[in-house]
């Protein structure tokens, strides 16, 4: 039994490292569910780009981050790809997004 553990150790610690995504990996890459790299639209300083219609995310509360996204992927955006984009991140990148976009510095 003990041996059964301590083989199964290191598999949960991968599992582990996998439920943690990279806020910045996704922000500038997108994931591999079909996100579109935020910075696209955001400004890769989350500074927001008026040509794109979307705001600024700097520096914003992550936990109003998180809400506006999972407020889009409702339905209750105005954009459509937004809307997909908010969709097809997991509840675990949406946080991790909201925590880096949180870290940066009002524009
Ligand atoms: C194709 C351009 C585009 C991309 C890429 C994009 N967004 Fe947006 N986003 C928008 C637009 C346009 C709006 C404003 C319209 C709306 O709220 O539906 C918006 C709104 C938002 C809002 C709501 C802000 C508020 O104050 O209401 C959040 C949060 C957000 N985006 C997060 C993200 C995150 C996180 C990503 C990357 C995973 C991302 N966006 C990628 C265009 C984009």
């Amino acid at each position: 039994m003990r041996r059964l553990a301590l083989l199964a150790l290191p598999a949960l610690l991968g599992t582990a490292a996998q439920a943690a995504p990279s806020g910045q990996q996704i922000v500038m890459h997108g994931n591999d569910n079909g996100a579109l790299p935020c910075a696209a639209c955001h400004g890769v300083n989350g500074q927001g780009k008026p040509s794109t219609g979307a705001p600024a995310l700097a520096g914003m509360p992550a936990s109003q981050i998180t809400a506006a996204l999972a407020r889009i992927a409702q339905g209750q955006g105005s954009d459509a790809i937004m809307r997909s984009i908010a969709r097809h991140l997991s509840p675990a990148e949406a946080q991790a997004v909201a925590d880096y976009f949180a870290g940066l510095p009002k524009p």
